[in-house]
């Protein structure tokens, strides 16, 4: 099966870019080997922050050929499918913990041609991702609790779930890629990977950087 070939793919998060110039920092993260871009969207009441909407995601898409991941951190994802795919998204996680129908909602996005994925936040249990995991293309283990970029890697609460997932993923036979988000820099990149993550976003460790190129291929271990 082609779980056991996972290569590792960076996510830079434009959330931990420059905004004024985002149209070249999108670039940077292109010209830097990035494989996707990650895009957080956060409604200011399932996550404690307001970051963008779809309208962003529609000014970033000219900008790289790049599949833009886009997740959303919105209480009711169901109602904003439609204007983030028509923005251009690629690919649309949604968290498990929101209000809505999770298989309908992940159905939605499959029938529009897009890849799915389903988020945890560090407290809620794999055990909520198992009724799912048939029907996703990516499982986010979130690596920190949403909402801020720049905040500290969990290890302790949220690595036995990128191991559980695995392991999952192995003895049902499926195929679904494991990612981490928060936290993520040139250390703790190895750790997540050693549990068996494979699509790392990072913000600050990348973004922050002034060789983007050199973070990029630091990154994939
Ligand atoms: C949190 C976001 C992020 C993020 C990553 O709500 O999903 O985790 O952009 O930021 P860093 O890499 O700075 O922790
Ligand atoms: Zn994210």
């Amino acid at each position: 099966m082609s779980q056991t070939c996972h290569d590792r793919i960076i996510a830079p998060s434009v959330l931990a870019s420059d905004w004024g110039r985002v149209a070249e920092e999108v670039q940077r993260a292109t010209s830097a080997g990035a494989d996707w871009l990650h895009l957080d969207a956060m409604d200011g009441h399932f996550v404690k922050n307001i970051s963008f909407g779809p309208q962003f995601v529609a000014a970033i898409r000219p900008h790289t050929d790049l599949p833009l991941d886009v997740h959303l951190m919105l209480t009711h994802p169901q109602n904003y499918l439609e204007a983030f795919i028509k923005a251009g998204a690629d690919r649309i996680t949604v968290h498990v913990e929101a209000d809505h129908d999770v298989s309908d909602t992940l159905r939605k996005i499959r029938d529009a041609g897009l890849k799915t994925g389903l988020a945890l936040n560090p407290a809620t249990p794999i055990e909520d991702a198992i009724p799912f995991l048939s029907e996703i293309d990516l499982l986010l283990v979130m690596t920190v609790v949403p909402g801020f970029g720049g905040q500290s890697f969990m290890e302790d609460e949220t690595m036995p779930k990128v191991a559980a997932a695995k392991t999952m993923r192995e003895e049902q036979g499926l195929d679904y890629h494991i990612q981490v988000d928060g936290g993520i820099d040139a250390e703790t990149v190895n750790i997540a990977g050693t549990n068996g993550a494979n699509v790392m976003v990072a913000g600050t460790a990348l973004f922050g950087q002034e060789d983007m190129a050199a973070a990029v291929t630091g990154m994939r271990g």
